[in-house]
């Protein structure tokens, strides 16, 4: 799979980014967002059952980007714990990247958390991954640490993970 099947290209960036629409998925959505996941991580996506083993972890939620009403291009699941909120993962099928909907996608599911009650939301990305952390940057993420060799690339190499965190408030102390 190419993870291009099924998507048509955005005939323009304004009217693809007014088209997307951003909604809660659910279980039964599994395998769309599996589907999306794979279409942007290749090899290293994750398959229907393992998001619907991960959805079923209290606090975990998901979102699906919507273009053209129907096509699934983008998704991001995170998970609330107390006041302590995660990103597990984004992804944007490579034919809808840059328009905007990996920013949309991230915001939502920040205020989302937010609204909820996280007062800090926490990330790890590859530090090769320089789009992933120009659009956590500009949203206001700070590399707080790093995990040497976390991650495992095809080719064998090890690459080190950033933690990534935003401060939104002071716990109560207790
Ligand atoms: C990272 C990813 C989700 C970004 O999605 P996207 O829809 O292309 O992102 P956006 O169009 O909303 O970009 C928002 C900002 O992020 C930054 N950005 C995104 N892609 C970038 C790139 N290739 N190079 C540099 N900066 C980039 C820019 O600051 C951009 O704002 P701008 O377009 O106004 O300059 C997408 O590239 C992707 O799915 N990558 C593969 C999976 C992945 O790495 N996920 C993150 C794992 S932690």
């Amino acid at each position: 799979m190419n993870g291009h099947e099924g998507a048509r290209p955005p005939a323009g960036k304004r009217e693809a980014v007014a088209r997307v629409r951003i909604a809660l998925a659910g279980a039964e959505e599994a395998t769309t967002l599996a589907a999306v996941h794979r279409a942007a991580f290749g090899d290293k996506g994750w398959s229907a059952a393992a998001v619907r083993r991960m959805l079923a972890i209290e606090g975990t939620e998901a979102l699906l980007a919507r273009c053209d009403d129907t096509s699934a291009c983008g998704m991001i699941i995170t998970r609330l714990m107390w006041e302590d909120g995660e990103i597990l993962t984004l992804g944007v099928r490579p034919e809808y990247r840059r328009l905007g909907i990996g920013g949309r996608l991230f915001a939502s599911a920040v205020n989302g958390m937010v609204m909820q009650g996280a007062n800090r939301v926490f990330l790890e990305v590859a530090e090769t991954n320089a789009a992933a952390i120009a659009l956590y940057e500009a949203a206001g993420f700070e590399v707080m640490g790093r995990r040497p060799g976390y991650y495992l690339e095809e080719d064998g190499r090890r690459v080190n993970a950033l933690m990534m965190v935003r401060v939104f408030g002071q716990g109560c102390g207790g």
